[in-house]
């Protein structure tokens, strides 16, 4: 029997890693996931009944219940979610992952007590566990909106450290003392929920993808100290292959947003404040009607699109790859330049772009495309806002200060599409809007690339 476990944990464990390797790409990525995706299954299926405990049936029926309710659920939630909610969901699911490991940790906590090792891991579960889980809640809530407006305790830095140094006193002193108290136990348990919500709080404006992609890390973290309890090898190597790749994720986030990892776990980061910096824009704003704006592209030879979040909420993506087909019919040079943070997820513009069969080629990189704005006729901003602001350069009390952004304001003339005057997600004003190669075309950004495209097919 457990010869065949060991099989099935082996053939899974591959899978997770061919997956993750898929995974990479926006083609081979959904063959990555289901391949995963009947690794974690047959895992799954072979521990129910291939392990040598003896279980009532009254248990089985509990769990396969459990998993009917879950699959239901997260297969209504999946299908329903819409591409721009993804990030949100992500959050949640991570935080689901950080509570079963803390539920497991709790379960388990009476049989480690006296073996320092079983102990030692049992806490780590918790208290990773409840961070990943109450951190992720809070994350989910500042990314739908409903807990931006939360307010950071005064010197919250000092408390934080302060708060995360007890905690680790407090799980030292029931490795030491063999304590089996279940008051303390819980006590430990809210501290490190506390301390998941303290951590999350201050990260504002531009910050955030860093602290998802954390938060994602320490899911897998949490879930490879699970194994360990069990001495499961796969629940290991999935949690060390999702805490691993969070963390590169992470480094890339953290070089993307100038940022250390250092900085980012001491709390350094989201010092700065989340609101408008200290300098206010000033000038004017000039206006583009579609023709104008059709008119500069017919003409142009080299165009960039710099795509944002609101292409996503717009669903433009279609529409976008039509206009740049038309425009390279006309023999204009058309590219995107992808910010590593546009959107509200790591690579969301490549996914959204992938959907609606954009070359992969004509997807530039931030330090690519860079050098290429000042010979390029005209740059389309549609949807962009916080990854083309100047005042990530010139005002160091913006909280996007320091971090790299898409030279847009070097193109000869520029182009914004978007609803208002409305700030993005750091909540800033965007000097970009008043340079006086700037025109604002306002509207929706898939009704306006339709119209410029009607207009275009004119030409
Ligand atoms: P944002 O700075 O958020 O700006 C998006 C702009 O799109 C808004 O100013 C909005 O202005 C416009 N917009 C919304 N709906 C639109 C529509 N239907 N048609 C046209 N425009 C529309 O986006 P960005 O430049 O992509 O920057 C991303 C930001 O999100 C960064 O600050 C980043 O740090 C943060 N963030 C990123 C991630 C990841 S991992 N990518 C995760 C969390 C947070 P109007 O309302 O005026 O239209």
């Amino acid at each position: 029997m457990n010869l065949t476990l060991d099989i099935i944990y082996l053939i899974a464990t591959i899978t997770f890693i061919y997956g993750l390797k898929y995974l990479g790409h926006p083609e081979t990525a959904k063959k990555g996931n289901l391949i995963a995706a009947f690794g974690m299954g047959i895992a799954i299926v072979g521990t129910l009944f291939l392990h040598d405990l003896v279980v009532p049936t009254f248990t089985y029926v509990l769990i396969i219940a459990a998993i009917a309710v879950g699959t239901v659920l997260g297969w209504i939630i999946a299908l329903k979610v819409q591409m721009t909610k993804m990030p949100e969901l992500v959050s949640l699911f991570n935080g689901f992952g950080g509570a079963s490991a803390t539920i497991i940790g709790l379960v388990e906590f009476n049989k480690s007590i006296g073996d320092p090792t079983q102990t030692t891991t049992t806490m780590a579960a918790i208290i990773i566990g409840s961070i990943t889980f109450s951190g992720s809640v809070v994350a989910w809530g500042k990314l739908n909106g409903t807990m931006k407006s939360l307010i950071r305790l005064p010197k919250y830095n000092l408390i934080n450290n302060v708060v995360i140094l007890g905690l680790i006193v407090f799980a030292a002193y029931f490795v030491w003392s063999s304590s089996s108290s279940q008051p303390l136990l819980y006590l430990l348990l809210f501290v490190a929920l506390v301390y998941g919500v303290l951590f999350v709080i201050p990260i504002g404006g531009a910050d955030m993808p860093v602290v998802i992609s954390l938060l994602n890390s320490l899911t897998g973290i949490a879930a490879a100290i699970t194994g360990i309890l069990y001495s499961n090898m796969v629940m290991i190597v999935g949690g060390i292959l999702v805490g691993s790749a969070g963390l590169i994720l992470t480094f890339a986030m953290c070089k993307a947003m100038n940022r250390s990892l250092f900085s980012v776990i001491f709390g350094a980061f989201g010092s700065t404040q989340a609101v408008a910096g200290s300098q206010s824009v000033k000038g004017d704003i000039k206006h583009a009607t579609v023709s104008d704006v059709a008119i500069l592209m017919n003409y142009s030879q080299r165009v960039i699109f710099v795509p944002g979040y609101g292409l996503a909420v717009a669903q433009a993506q279609h529409a976008i790859h039509e206009l740049e087909q038309l425009l390279e019919s006309k023999g204009v040079q058309v590219k995107y330049a992808i910010h590593p943070v546009a959107g509200r997820m790591p690579g969301h513009m490549n996914v959204l772009l992938a959907e609606s069969n954009v070359e992969y080629n004509k997807l530039a990189e931030m330090d690519d495309v860079n050098p290429e704005f000042k010979n390029t006729d005209v740059v389309f901003v549609v949807g962009a806002n916080d990854v083309v602001n100047p005042a990530a350069h010139n005002d160091p009390s913006s909280p996007i200060y320091g971090m790299p952004i898409l030279e847009a304001a070097d193109a000869k003339q520029i182009i914004v599409n978007k609803r208002s005057m409305n700030p993005g997600y750091a909540g800033i004003e965007n000097e970009l809007f008043y340079n006086p190669k700037n025109s604002m075309l306002f509207g929706d950004a898939k009704t306006v690339i339709q119209s410029l495209i009607s207009e275009l097919k004119g030409m």
